[in-house]
């Protein structure tokens, strides 16, 4: 099939490969020239694990091509993806405007049949906005479909390429025909494709979100709970998880949930709720507990310094919001970061690949170490913000002549209380005994 896909940021790149990795042709497109060109030369502008070979591939084999080209790009192609940023705006609801300008551009191209499809994270009724900016500008059939996207960062090409489910939320039956043409090489393991109205198509995506931010954060707070009443989160969340209706996924405590997603749709979803006169409390305290938490080791860190970090030098071992990626949008370790720094400590962080945006955020306010083991020299305690593999079995001899007071306040619970306690670490982490 021929595909446009507008914009190349995360997920509409992923995408775009993702498609032609079937053999679909797909001509992705997007207003920055200078990432088009790079994207031309072969550079994949961002990291995510696995995407580089399907992006060569593609590119190889005349598949997958970049153009800042709008109307050749329609022109081109049947199925027109919208990839497209909807930032919160002033009042933290979604900003449509990049949708629903891309749509009028789009609108005034067609000269035959089109199916557009959203595949951005949009308020309800956003397809019926869509369509309106087409009932305005043309005459021509086109057919609006949402088509939430439910990639993770890190997983996100295995995400696409075997979906748990595909939601696709459209009326027409041509487009429906299209649609499952489309994905049908995806969802050949037997997982489900879902036809429904536009509507809930879009509120699945948000409530999808919602809910996995809501189990996380009552997670959180259960973690909480265990610290001041004596109990283990790790076998709670296992007595707990057990239970089919529960399931073990996500259950995970931390230092809140971040990413370009989680607190953006969650916002998103409380807002909407509130426009139209639905007060929808729980997503309003999932809001308020998240932000606490993203700040609890520092809490830990002023209860064990009495008060007083000022002077004190932390290595931060985790920048990114969650491994296997370099986005920190959201990311709880720059929380953690401005509230060191307005105290007057000192951080020297590290991350494996994550570093590079932390310096062009943060420049000189931090220090950088190259690696793990360097970033414990001279400090007076190790935090640890994201769960990187590499950060899970370090070479304990080597950090001891480094971290010299053996001190670590863990918000990813990485390491076995007894092995802390052999070691003789003072080791305080999420919702566990408290060691040292
Ligand atoms: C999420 C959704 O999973 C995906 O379906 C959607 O389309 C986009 O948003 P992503 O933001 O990439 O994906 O990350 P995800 O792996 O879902 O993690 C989100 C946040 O939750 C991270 O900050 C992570 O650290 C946190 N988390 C996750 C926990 O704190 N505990 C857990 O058990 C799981």
């Amino acid at each position: 099939m021929k595909i446009a896909v507008i914009g190349t940021g995360y997920v509409g790149l992923v995408t775009g490969t993702c498609l032609a990795e079937t053999g679909n042709n797909v001509i992705c497109v997007d207003i920055d020239k200078a990432k088009v060109e790079k994207m031309k030369n072969g550079e994949v502008p961002i990291y995510e694990p696995g995407l580089d070979v399907l992006f060569h591939r593609n590119i190889e084999q005349g598949r997958l091509s970049f153009t800042t080209d709008l109307a050749l790009a329609v022109k081109e192609s049947q199925l027109i993806f919208m990839a497209l940023p909807t930032p919160p705006g002033g009042d933290g609801a979604a900003d449509l405007s990049y949708i629903l300008g891309a749509a009028k551009d789009i609108s005034k191209l067609v000269t035959e049949y089109k199916v557009i499809i959203n595949k951005s994270t949009v308020p309800v009724g956003t397809a019926d906005k869509v369509q309106a900016v087409f009932n305005e500008n043309t005459q021509v059939e086109i057919d609006v479909v949402s088509n939430p996207e439910f990639l993770r960062e890190g997983v996100a090409v295995d995400d696409f390429m075997k979906p748990d489910r595909v939601v696709i939320g459209t009326r027409s039956e041509k487009a429906q025909k299209l649609m499952a043409e489309l994905y049908a090489p995806y969802v050949r393991q037997g997982n489900p494709i879902f036809f429904m109205d536009e509507r809930s198509s879009e509120l699945t995506k948000y409530a999808a979100n919602s809910f996995l931010a809501t189990k996380i954060t009552f997670m959180n707070e259960i973690a909480n709970l265990c610290e001041i009443v004596g109990a283990d989160v790790d076998a709670v969340r296992r007595g707990i998880g057990s239970d089919d209706r529960i399931g073990k996924r996500f259950l995970f405590p931390g230092i809140g949930y971040g990413g370009s997603c989680f607190p953006k749709d969650v916002q998103a979803l409380a807002i909407a709720a509130e426009s139209n006169s639905y007060n929808f409390q729980l997503l309003k305290a999932v809001m308020q507990v998240n932000e606490k938490q993203k700040t609890i080791l520092v809490d830990k860190l002023l209860k064990y310094y009495n008060g007083d970090i000022k002077g004190k030098r932390f290595a931060l071992w985790g920048l990114a919001f969650k491994p296997e990626t370099d986005d920190i949008r959201e990311a709880p370790a720059l929380y953690i970061i401005d509230e060191l720094l307005i105290r007057g400590a000192k951080v020297t962080a590290f991350d494996p690949e994550a570093m590079d945006n932390v310096k062009a955020l943060l420049g000189d306010k931090i220090d950088y170490a190259n690696n793990q083991y360097e970033a414990l020299q001279g400090a007076d305690a190790l935090l640890i913000a994201t769960e990187w593999s590499v950060f899970r079995n370090p070479d304990f001899e080597k950090m001891e002549g480094l971290l010299a007071n053996k001190t670590i306040f863990d918000g990813r619970n990485l390491f076995d209380l007894q092995k802390m306690i052999d070691l003789g670490y003072y080791y305080n982490s999420v919702g566990r005994k408290l060691i040292g």
